[in-house]
């Protein structure tokens, strides 16, 4: 996601640098965390303000930004990760109100954007951007016209605005001070003398201040060279010093957020990247709703863990719709080239949007007449490019080769579309997977420590095991796939997924004594049969590993090893359940000595046949 930083200092000798050399000394800093356009704005010693943005990378920019040239007491700075609009010199932050007194930097998503917008181009409001960052900064200005202070005017906007946000605002009124506001997305403040800094992130900050205060949801103020000012959205005082923390990690533990690896960064991070998700689905699903809902052969594919998250949304189809949808992995596009037609729809999913499997699918498809609709993390690559209709999953940049975060993202989007397409024939079914879609960032923060341990634990079981079976029925099965996956590519022992009922049917000829195999059972699916696979694999003496709901007494009591998980009704509970075979493939490469951010033989994006 988007890297933001704000400097407010006494004079211009506070931090014994220009603001502006300041100001990109710490972009550089957030840059890992992946971005795609930069920008800064500056209020100078006549009080004018000076913004430069362009679409770049900040090395390739120098010259054209201009960071030696531009000096000032207070300034604020921005990494984008599109979201809404393309990366465009335009799109890039920060964005000003018509009167341009204003500038704003922002991280997140607004979720309400559409309406926003409509409300404030009916005011008149010349709105110049594709992103909805931009409407903040009008509704401020609104505010202001009628009167309001800024901590008002951002305290209303925050009960206005839906979605998740961490924002920084200057005003050439006020120009010694930098107001914000918090929801979700990250903010911390970095305390000095005669300045104060505050940024997405601690590596954005580091280099002047290790005394940092962590911003909670729902909370705004502002920050001046000397004071600190916080309060809730129910306009309640917060006292900054009883939240001071002293930062004593090296650069590079800071920026994986103290995590070892970024994987397991990804992975705590799940209950945030759902949660910007959900943050816009809806609006941007509209568009689509109709033309599934029309006569066409639906199609799903992707590669890897792409694939899995077009599975869970093939098995929605056709469990909860009884669609004649088809899941087929993108490489495998020659078996179905004759089918497409006119009336085909095809879903290409892709973390990277680079796939160039998922891309010759999408062509082929294209070719003979197919509706395009592409799901991607990276907005503007060449899968969403080639397509009709452009989805984004809007996770955040991920680092460790291995899909974590987008996998669990990805099936949030895919089962919301499927709950809207619900909202005729079974509106019950429909409004039960969105409300477990809603409850799942919770509950992933409330299990997630818990199955960490569990899965740490049972990694020292198995560090030196040569294979393990991971195995499911309907809904189940796509989530052991993915948890095969992980496993295999990140510690390097065998894993392999298969339906449970087939087991029977060949793999369990290779179970011996202690041989591991894990169950997958996600409580709801026609799992009742599971008992006895899992009874015929105890009987050759396999290691039994179950993840399945607490309720269900049967797996657990035959199992070895269990991760009570918490009962769900729907196939929401895919995002959950897959989270323990990714604990367990992290602590796996770890034990056994390898980096999971690296998997030999892999590649984040893969733009080979
Ligand atoms: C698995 C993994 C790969 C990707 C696959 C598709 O952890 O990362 O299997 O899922 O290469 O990549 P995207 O989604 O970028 O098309």
């Amino acid at each position: 996601m988007c890297g933001i930083i704000g400097v407010v200092q006494k004079n211009e000798k506070a931090l014994g640098e220009k603001m502006g050399i300041i100001i990109r000394d710490s972009l550089k800093r957030l840059e890992y965390r992946g971005y795609d356009s930069v920008g800064y704005a500056i209020i100078d010693r006549n009080g004018r303000l000076v913004i430069r943005k362009a679409k770049g990378k900040i090395d390739d920019l120098l010259k054209r930004l201009e960071f030696e040239r531009f000096d000032g007491l207070v300034g604020v700075g921005h990494t984008r990760w599109a979201t809404h609009g393309p990366p465009s010199d335009l799109n890039a932050h920060p964005h000003t109100d018509c009167s341009r007194c204003i500038a704003i930097v922002h991280n997140g998503v607004i979720r309400n954007y559409q309406e926003l917008r409509d409300e404030l181009a009916s005011r008149g409001h010349m709105i110049s951007s594709d992103t909805d960052t931009e409407l903040i900064a009008h509704l401020i200005e609104d505010y202001l016209r009628e009167g309001f202070e800024m901590i008002d005017a951002l305290r209303m906007i925050m009960r206005k605005i839906d979605g998740s946000y961490a924002f920084l605002v200057i005003s050439c009124r006020e120009t010694d001070k930098i107001y914000f506001a918090k929801k979700i997305s990250p903010l911390i403040i970095g305390l000095g003398e005669g300045f104060n800094l505050i940024s997405s992130d601690i590596p954005g900050l580091i280099k002047y201040s290790r005394k940092i205060i962590a911003i909670e949801d729902g909370e705004l103020g502002y920050i001046s060279p000397e004071k600190i000012y916080i309060e809730n959205i129910y306009g309640e005082r917060i006292d900054p010093l009883s939240r001071v923390k002293i930062i004593d990690w090296t650069i590079e533990q800071i920026e994986r957020g103290g995590y070892p690896h970024y994987m397991l960064k990804e992975i705590y991070e799940q209950s945030i990247a759902v949660r910007n998700t959900l943050a816009s689905v809806a609006e941007q699903i509209r568009d689509v709703i109709n033309i599934l809902l029309s006569d066409r052969d639906i199609f799903i594919t992707g590669a890897g863990t792409s694939y899995h998250a077009a599975l869970v949304m093939d098995y929605a189809l056709k469990y909860y719709l009884g669609a004649r949808s088809t899941a087929f992995i993108s490489s495998e596009i020659s078996l179905y080239k004759k089918i497409f037609d006119k009336k085909s729809v095809l879903i290409a999913i892709s973390q990277s949007g680079e796939t160039i499997d998922t891309l010759n699918a999408l062509r082929t498809a294209k070719e003979r007449g197919a509706l395009i609709i592409s799901l991607t993390n990276s907005v503007d690559s060449a899968i969403s490019r080639e397509s009709h209709y452009k989805l984004y999953i809007r996770a955040g940049p991920e680092i460790g080769v291995a899909a974590t975060k987008t996998f669990t993202s990805q099936v949030t989007f895919l089962l919301y579309l499927v709950s809207e397409l619900l909202r005729e024939q079974d509106p019950d079914t429909g409004s039960l997977i969105k409300k477990e879609l809603e409850e799942s960032p919770e509950l992933i923060n409330r299990y997630i420590k818990k199955i960490d341990k569990e899965s740490e634990s049972l990694a020292s079981i198995l560090k030196d095991s040569r294979n393990i079976y991971v195995l499911g029925r309907d809904i189940s099965l796509p989530v052991s796939m993915e948890g095969a996956l992980k496993i295999k590519e990140i510690s390097y022992i065998h894993a392999e997924a298969y339906p449970a009922g087939e087991s029977k049917h060949g793999p369990i000829a290779l179970v011996e004594k202690d041989f591991p195999v894990a169950f997958t059972s996600l409580g709801f699916e026609h799992n009742h049969v599971m008992v006895s696979n899992i009874e015929e694999m105890k009987a050759r003496g396999a290691f039994i590993i179950a993840v399945a709901p607490y309720s269900d007494e049967r797996i657990h009591r035959l199992a070895d090893y269990s991760f009570l998980m918490p009962s769900m009704k729907t196939m929401a509970a895919s995002i959950l359940y897959v989270i323990p075979y990714q604990l367990l493939a992290y602590h796996l490469a770890v034990k056994r000595g390898f980096d999971p951010d690296k998997p030999r033989n892999l590649a984040k994006t893969v733009t080979v046949e």
